[in-house]
């Protein structure tokens, strides 16, 4: 099947560089323009993330685990050396409830600036979720005043399950990423053991709560890594300390159950609101950057 009939069934869209960054994606999320700070020094980026319960490792720990040359470099140094030039990260994007797949590759346009540093090239698959909501889309529907984090059961979930899976399986992906109800959905699949490989690089969960109607299946879930050599797969929780929308105690009980079932957890808590990350939190967008790129694998031994 070409790509282009796939993503027309499918209703994803993919982008390839075809983005560019502006002030207007910028306004999307409002909190993001209250928080972050200008400060670039080591000991600010070191202060902002911080240890986890939960977490067997926290990103900090695991910069100074490292050899000391990341450390040593400063925000401007580009770190291509490092890598093979222009390397693609081809990663799965699931939008939030109201958001569109067209809409949320502009959300990630400042994560792809710092990428950009490293020589790495965003590929941007996004699936849309099946269910009109306000300008945009849902996942799952639930009665009024009903959350993900306390509903009962998601209705729809086994459409939006279905998509979402149809282009996982038919893709090499690097990652898969979420934010919120898409991070959620993410979450649910994980839960359900229905992921059809893990991702190299990992899972990124932006602002996501605990979901409710999996419960037993997150306390029941033990992990099979897919990986070769079998390094357990890595999931980042990014969590806004000034979350209104998302409970971050919701995100971190669903840490620690994930955590349990094996995989390997890690947090970037930041001080803006529900959204990603933007251009004024350039400390929160390092500590994604490098997480993204800390493992193992041969290509990057060399940090
Ligand atoms: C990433 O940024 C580069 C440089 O601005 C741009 O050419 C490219 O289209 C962007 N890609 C995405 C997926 O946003
Ligand atoms: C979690 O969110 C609360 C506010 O809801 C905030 O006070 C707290 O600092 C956050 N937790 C962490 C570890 O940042
Ligand atoms: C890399 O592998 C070594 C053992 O081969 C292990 O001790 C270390 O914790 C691993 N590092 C990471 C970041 O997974």
């Amino acid at each position: 099947m070409s790509t282009s009939v796939r993503h027309s069934l499918l209703g994803a869209v993919t982008f390839l560089f075809a983005l560019q960054t502006s002030s207007s994606s910028v306004t999307t999320t409002p909190a993001f323009l209250l928080a972050g700070s200008n400060d670039h020094s080591n000991h600010q980026y070191s202060s902002n993330i911080q240890p986890a319960r939960t977490t067997t490792r926290t990103i900090r720990q695991l910069f100074f685990s490292q050899s000391n040359r990341i450390m040593e470099e400063t925000e401007e140094q580009s770190l291509s050396g490092s890598y093979s030039p222009q390397t693609t990260l081809r990663i799965l994007a699931l939008h939030g409830s109201e958001g569109d797949a067209n809409e949320f590759p502009r959300r990630l346009s400042a994560l792809n600036q710092t990428l950009m540093k490293y020589s790495i090239n965003l590929d941007i698959t996004a699936v849309e979720g099946p269910f009109p909501k306000g300008s945009g889309f849902s996942w799952w529907t639930m009665p009024p005043g009903v959350r993900s984090f306390n509903a009962k059961e998601y209705e729809g979930f086994e459409e939006s399950a279905t998509r979402v899976l149809d282009c996982w399986k038919n893709n090499d992906f690097d990652m898969v990423l979420g934010h919120s109800q898409g991070a959620i959905l993410i979450a649910s699949l994980l839960a359900l053991n229905r992921a059809p490989y893990h991702p190299k690089r990992g899972y990124i969960f932006n602002g996501v709560s605990f979901p409710n109607p999996y419960t037993q299946d997150v306390a029941s879930l033990t992990v099979v890594p897919t990986i070769t050599p079998s390094l357990p797969p890595k999931i980042l929780f990014i969590l806004g300390q000034n979350d209104k929308i998302t409970p971050n105690a919701s995100g971190e009980q669903l840490r620690e159950g994930l955590s349990k079932a094996g995989f390997q957890v890690d947090s970037c808590y930041h001080k803006g609101g529900h959204g990603i990350p933007l251009q004024n939190d350039p400390e929160a967008l390092t500590t994604i950057a490098r997480w993204i790129y800390d493992d193992n694998d041969s290509s990057t031994s060399e940090l």
